[in-house]
């Protein structure tokens, strides 16, 4: 990525690594997260403008403690430890560390010792409110280094040796929990290692467009197009860079959301002119999964189904080399552990299998985003809030929100529960705050009355939950009159619906989707 100033972010296997690269260009400066385990002649030829050192879990005194590589001071750029990364210049630069068995966790009071950059527009009279999460502390600093901080637990909670700009932080400031943190970040960032802000989302599609007519050359690509934001982006942008050598191909697998496909088909074509081939493959997916229960089953069916519709599309297609993939940076970090290369790969991945099975080359314009930064592209390229702002959908669809057998009758009965239940979000200004809401058709029937009569009809579960990354989620605390809304509506105008029920189950130990 060209770049005018980047940030490399050591990581050492703190669950919150991504949040610090997150924060870093949040304030305008690209950022990248490497493993500990890379040597610092790797991360010299990235011609970092300043390093981060993030949390872990370790003990710096472990045997198997993360590597670290004293040549990283050496490089001469500025320097913030966090936590683990403060331990690790206290004990690799002379300093003298406490070993502790009892972890200390949560809020701690910081008093603030000497003026400092990294402490710029802070209020040095008051305390400040910082997040801890620490086994080990520093129990003398290595020369050259002083206090700047101090809790009561912790008298070395931040220190500094301000004429090398080195400076350490025993709290996390990336967390929300620490007030002002972000101040202290953007300190770092623009008082000391004296960095502007100048990584923006036109910038980067300006770049991407660049690189990707670069790689493409006069070859031609496949986009497998979801409907999702993340395939529509990758579509939208290549489209703008190479135009009609693109060939993006949607394929209706019969188990979207009611109207899904023309909706977003329908919308790509008229605005954006897109190369767009729409295969309608509904009825081989549902005769396919026709007595299947298992939600495993189900999806193997639809996996396979979906490469083998795809790949004889994708045969059709002239001279085409590249395949696009909508990967991001979570799944590319993610694919990697911080203690270096594994083979761990994201199980949820997009189009998985695809690659492999189709030999084609692969490009990836969004592999350096994170998802905020993708929504953001995606109003640079003029996409609308539709898209943008859409819930994430399953690869398999609603054929996981039906509990048991598929059928067309109860794929028509969930259709039309899941399009209330979007129109009541968004009709209440609730769909962008959740993370993602939908209706999931149990396979019991319960009794109910209308009018003089008993009925004997399906049961409908809510499902809504806020999340960050999908990873924990919890049930979304709607307002009743929302609810009542939603469940008078189902009721009234499904037919074979007379109960709904709610979801409230946390994630974990549930999981978001029922399947
Ligand atoms: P769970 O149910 O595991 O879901 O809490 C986490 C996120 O992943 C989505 N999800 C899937 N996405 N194929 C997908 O492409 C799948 O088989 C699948 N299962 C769950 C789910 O909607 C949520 O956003």
């Amino acid at each position: 990525m060209n770049v005018m100033h980047k940030v490399i972010i050591i990581d050492y296997g703190s669950q919150v690594t991504q949040l610090i690269a997150r924060r870093v260009r949040e304030a305008g400066v690209y950022s990248e997260i490497h493993p500990c385990t890379e040597a610092a002649s790797a991360i010299a030829a990235l011609k970092p403008d300043a390093i981060i050192l993030s949390g872990g879990p370790s003990s710096v005194t472990d045997a198997d403690a993360p590597p670290y590589d004293p040549g990283l001071i050496d490089l001469g750029v500025p320097v913030l430890g966090i936590c683990y990364g403060m331990q690790l210049l206290a004990h690799n630069l002379g300093g003298e560390l406490a070993a502790s068995e009892d972890r200390e966790y949560g809020r701690a009071e910081l008093e603030f010792l000497a003026e400092s950059p990294l402490w710029d527009g802070l209020d040095r009279k008051a305390l400040l409110t910082v997040w801890m999460s620490h086994g080990d502390k520093v129990l003398a600093p290595p020369p050259g280094f002083t206090a700047i901080g101090r809790t009561p637990n912790v008298d070395y909670a931040a220190m500094a040796n301000e004429e090398k700009k080195i400076y350490a932080v025993q709290f996390h400031p990336e967390v929300a929990h620490t007030d002002q943190g972000e101040r202290i970040l953007h300190n770092f960032l623009f008082k000391v290692a004296g960095l502007s802000s100048s990584w923006t989302m036109s910038s980067f599609v300006d770049t991407a467009l660049a690189e990707s007519r670069d790689t493409i050359g006069d070859a031609g690509v496949i986009c497998g197009l979801s409907g999702g934001i993340d395939s529509t982006v990758v579509a939208v942008l290549l489209n703008k860079a190479i135009g009609k050598q693109l060939t993006c191909i949607f394929v209706d697998n019969g188990l979207l959301r009611l109207n899904e496909g023309e909706e977003v088909v329908g919308y790509l074509r008229k605005h954006f002119d897109l190369n767009l081939r729409y295969v309608d493959a509904a009825d081989l997916f549902l005769s396919r999964l026709e007595g299947v229960e298992d939600p495993e089953e189900k999806r193997k069916i639809i996996g396979h189904t979906f490469i083998e519709v795809f790949d004889k599309e994708a045969k059709t297609v002239d001279n085409a080399r590249f395949l696009a993939q909508g990967t991001l940076y979570p799944d590319v970090i993610e694919s990697v552990s911080f203690k270096g290369p594994s083979a761990v790969i994201k199980s949820h991945h997009n189009v998985g299998g695809l690659p492999e099975t189709m030999n084609m080359d692969l490009v990836e314009p969004l592999r350096e985003l994170f998802k905020d930064e993708v929504r953001k592209v995606a109003v640079e390229l003029g996409l609308p809030d539709f898209i943008v702002w859409r819930h994430p959908f399953p690869g398999p669809g609603l054929a996981i929100r039906i509990i048991g057998e598929i059928t067309a009758e109860r794929l028509h009965i969930l259709r039309q529960a899941d399009k209330i239940v979007q129109n009541e979000l968004v009709a209440s200004n609730w769909y962008r705050k959740v993370w993602q809401g939908f209706a999931v058709l149990l396979p019991l029937k319960t009794v109910g009355v209308m009018g003089d009569d008993r009925t004997y009809e399906n049961v409908i579960a809510l499902r809504v939950v806020d999340s960050v990354d999908a990873m924990t989620a919890d049930w979304s605390r709607l307002p009743s009159e929302i609810l009542a809304r939603i469940s008078n509506r189902i009721i009234n105008e499904v037919k074979g619906v007379n109960r709904v029920v709610l979801d409230i189950s946390s994630k974990p130990p549930s999981t978001i989707e029922w399947e």
